[in-house]
Order: structure tokens, then C-alpha cells, then sequence
């Protein structure tokens, strides 16, 4: 069973998401906006973010997969689960889990644009600037963190550990050379 090194307790991410909901509920205040939960690996800092925002939300899921069972990006993002509303003339705020090389958050963008909506920003629980392959503009940003793999809080390592939580840094058996 490998081991998970905590990296960032409960209290700690829930400080920060408040945060972070106090944040959007005064940069959006008196409008309506459709949070996009990015699956699966954002659901619970969803859950957590979309109620620590006090304002009239819609909310709705889209899911991507941009990983294999293993822990490097494989270039290639497919839509999973579609949205289930057309979204255009709405503020979205995409919710992730994390912005690793970026090449999932490029290609949503540049899907989601073509959709119409008023505005489209992203709210990131975590991001490592060390893998960025594709600049990437997060609005709205928990935690920088190094190049390490992270599982817990909704992360994960071949489907596992999502309801550890708290955040870890997953240790790895060595791949044989
Ligand atoms: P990107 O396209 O390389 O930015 O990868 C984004 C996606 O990779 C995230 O939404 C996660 O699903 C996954 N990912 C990247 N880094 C980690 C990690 O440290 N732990 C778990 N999943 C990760």
C-alpha cells in the first residue's frame, strides 16, 4: 500500500476555499453564474467552493479525461459527460481540481468559447507551475504547489484515494529502469 505524505490538512483547505467564495461572491455580485464542475476529480472542492458562494448559482458538470491510470498527461483531453444546458450569455467559473500541464484547461477553454457564454473564468484548487506545458489564466487559485503527485480531497491515483480528506503527496513505488 504506498504511502500518502500530508501536504495540506482539512482546515487548512477549507480556509482557503471560503476564501475563495468570498472572493467570487464580490467580483460577481448581482449577477447570476453557472459553476461547470469538472469530473471526477473536482467534485468535492465543487461541493465545498459552490457553498461558500453567496450568490444565485446554476450548476452543472462537464467531464474530461486528460489521464490514464498513470500519473503523466497523455496530450489527449475527451469530453466524457457533456454539459447538460447550452451555456450561452452565462458567466461560467470552471471549477478544477488542478492545473498540472495545462493542456486539459486549454483545450475546455477553447471548447466552452465556442459555446456563446458572457464570460468564462477558472477557479483552481491547485496549481503546479513547474509542469506547465500550456500558459494557463487561473482567476481564482487555492494552492501553488512543486511537482509532486497529490491524491486526496477528490485527486486521484488510478481512481483511488479520492475520499482521503485531506491532501497528500503520493509516494510511488520506483518504475524499474
Ligand atoms: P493537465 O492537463 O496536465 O493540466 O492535467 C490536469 C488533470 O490531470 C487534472 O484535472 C487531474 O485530473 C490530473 N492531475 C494532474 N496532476 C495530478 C496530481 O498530482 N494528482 C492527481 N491528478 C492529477
Amino acid at each position: 500500500m504506498p504511502q500518502i505524505h500530508p501536504l495540506l490538512d482539512a482546515d487548512t483547505i477549507a480556509a482557503r476555499v471560503r476564501e475563495m467564495g468570498r472572493e467570487i461572491s464580490r467580483d460577481y455580485a448581482g449577477e447570476e453564474v453557472v459553476l461547470v464542475i469538472v469530473l471526477k476529480g473536482s467534485f468535492v472542492f465543487g461541493a465545498d467552493l459552490a457553498r461558500a458562494i453567496d450568490l444565485p448559482v446554476t450548476i452543472d458538470f462537464l467531464g474530461l479525461r486528460s489521464y490514464g491510470d498513470g500519473t503523466e498527461s497523455s496530450g489527449v483531453v475527451e469530453i466524457t459527460t457533456d454539459l447538460s444546458k447550452p451555456v450561452e450569455g452565462k458567466h461560467l467559473i470552471v471549477i478544477e481540481d488542478i492545473v498540472d500541464t495545462g493542456l486539459t484547461m486549454d483545450y475546455m477553454f477553447k471548447n466552452l468559447r465556442t459555446r456563446g457564454p458572457k464570460s468564462v473564468k477558472l477557479a483552481s484548487l491547485l496549481h503546479k507551475p513547474a509542469r506547465t506545458k500550456v500558459p494557463v489564466k487561473i482567476d481564482y487559485l487555492g494552492f501553488t504547489i512543486d511537482d509532486v503527485f497529490v491524491v486526496g480531497y477528490g485527486l486521484d491515483y488510478a481512481q483511488r484515494y479520492r475520499n482521503v480528506p485531506f491532501l497528500g503527496i503520493l509516494e510511488l513505488p520506483e518504475e524499474p529502469a
